[in-house]
């Protein structure tokens, strides 16, 4: 017997306020909360099929059959939906990203929060945001944020039991976002290694956590006043701070390349001449701007002066996750 979901689709989410390390990495209960918004651009379709023939669990992204990492970090989702359903055999996992994969454009969130949605259907568990949020979790810190669309906050909570994302703000308003892709390539420090060693390593980790905490609350309020400069300027802050970190780990690291400089100078640049545009970046070398929505066209024109248009997207604040009806 063959139970098999239909296709869920979740769409990527960039932090405001970074995750950036762990309490717990088994419970996958992060050091401090972050904020995000869910974008519309990027999202991953996933079905999972639980099926007594398989011997195995299989992960198929695109087609392409993924090692015993990417199956891993799958199947601690599948245990858990089995655990509670009481289901015993193995799954089949169909997954389409419209997202590059480990390239710092979040197919990590997208991905783990619609396997979490697609996982549970299959196995016929009607679950509420919030129990998908800490399943979510437990793939992949940012897939929590995930399930919900606009602003998301991921609070960190003490347990497995209250570490899950809420939404804070639809993003009904004219906020966008622009991404600038330097390099899809695979990187090489994945967050998962990337944020243990700055908590292990880092001697300004403690300023970090602080920092976290007055700039949620900042961000946060920024937001309820649709404030785009406050917005952009605590997000830009979050982000290079988590990049600081990063050079004072112990081995260092950085995720930059050289043309992510050139971008990272274009916004200064787009700054210079009044526009209200801010920069974040990730666990990898793409440059994402942050501005009014009404702007981006603009500023995609003028970026084509320096990056090819197959570099350039154009995001606005996305859904949540939702099940395709076929
Ligand atoms: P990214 O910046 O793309 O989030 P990460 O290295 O943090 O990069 O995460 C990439 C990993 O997320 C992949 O190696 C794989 O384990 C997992 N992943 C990505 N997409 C999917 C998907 N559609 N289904 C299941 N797992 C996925
Ligand atoms: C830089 O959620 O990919 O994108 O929980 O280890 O799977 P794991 O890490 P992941 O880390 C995301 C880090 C970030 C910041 C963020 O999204 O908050």
């Amino acid at each position: 017997m063959i139970k098999q979901s239909k296709w869920v689709r979740a769409h990527t989410n960039i932090a405001f306020i970074k995750y950036w390390g762990k309490e717990n990495e088994e419970l996958i209960l992060p050091k401090n909360n972050s904020l995000s918004l869910t974008l519309d651009a990027f999202y991953t379709d996933t079905q999972v099929s639980f099926d007594e023939d398989l011997n195995k669990d299989i992960l198929f992204i695109d087609g392409e059959e993924q090692d015993e990492k990417a199956l891993n970090k799958a199947q601690v989702i599948l245990d858990l939906v089995r655990e509670e359903a009481d289901i015993h055999d193995f799954a089949r996992i169909d997954s389409k990203n419209h997202v590059p994969t480990a390239a710092g454009l979040a197919s990590s969130a997208s991905g783990l929060a619609a396997l979490a949605g697609a996982a549970s259907l299959a196995a016929g568990l009607d679950l509420s945001k919030e129990e998908l949020s800490r399943l979510a979790r437990r793939g992949s810190g940012s897939a929590s944020r995930s399930i919900y669309g606009g602003f998301a906050e991921w609070e960190k909570g003490t347990s497995d039991s209250n570490s899950v994302a809420i939404p804070i703000d639809k993003a009904d308003w004219d906020i966008g976002m622009l991404f600038i892709i330097v390099d899809d390539g695979k990187k090489d420090v994945s967050s998962t290694e990337g944020m243990r060693r700055v908590v292990e390593t880092s001697p300004y980790y403690e300023g970090w956590i602080s920092s976290a905490t007055e700039d949620l609350a900042a961000i946060k309020s920024a937001i309820k006043k649709q404030d785009i400069v406050e917005v952009g300027e605590i997000a830009e802050r979050s982000a290079l701070k988590m990049h600081a970190l990063n050079l004072s780990a112990n081995p260092p690291f950085n995720y930059w390349s050289p043309e992510s400089i050139v971008a990272m100078r274009k916004v200064e640049e787009f700054r210079n001449q009044g526009y209200s545009v801010y920069l974040t970046m990730d666990a990898g070398p793409n440059v994402k701007l942050i501005g009014k929505a009404s702007q981006m066209d603009e500023l995609y024109q003028a970026l084509l002066e320096t990056f090819r248009k197959e570099q350039l997207v154009i995001a606005k604040p996305g859904p949540g996750i939702q099940i395709l009806e076929d």
